[in-house]
């Protein structure tokens, strides 16, 4: 089973769109979708909602700044360093960003 989170041209550029529990970001000409959880305290990463990046375009948590690639959501800087943001499978059909369902072991 999967689930649309968000158009594809919902998601800016340079920018995210949330999508419930998680968010979309382009990095570059992909785009990618985690779940808005900083790994530091599992608290959300946006302080306003929707708003995940820092002025140089990372993802950046607003709770104590740890920031995040897009591309990989690796955090670069901050109390989480090294850890990454989980990633969620999806894939883009007809405009829409849809979520994939894990089943048994594969996605
Ligand atoms: S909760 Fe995100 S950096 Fe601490």
């Amino acid at each position: 089973m999967s689930e649309a989170l968000c158009r594809l041209a919902d998601v800016p550029p340079d920018g995210t769109a949330l999508a419930g529990g998680l968010f979309a970001v382009r990095a570059g000409d992909a785009v990618a979708v985690y779940v808005n959880a900083c790994p530091h305290l599992g608290v959300a990463l946006d302080g306003p909602p929707g708003r995940f990046l820092s002025a140089d375009g990372r993802i950046v948590c607003a709770l104590h700044g740890a920031e995040f690639r897009r591309a990989d959501g690796v955090c670069l800087r901050g109390p989480c360093r090294g850890e990454r943001l989980t990633a969620v499978a999806f894939s883009v059909r007809d405009g829409l960003v849809i979520k994939q369902q894990k089943q048994g072991r594969l996605f």
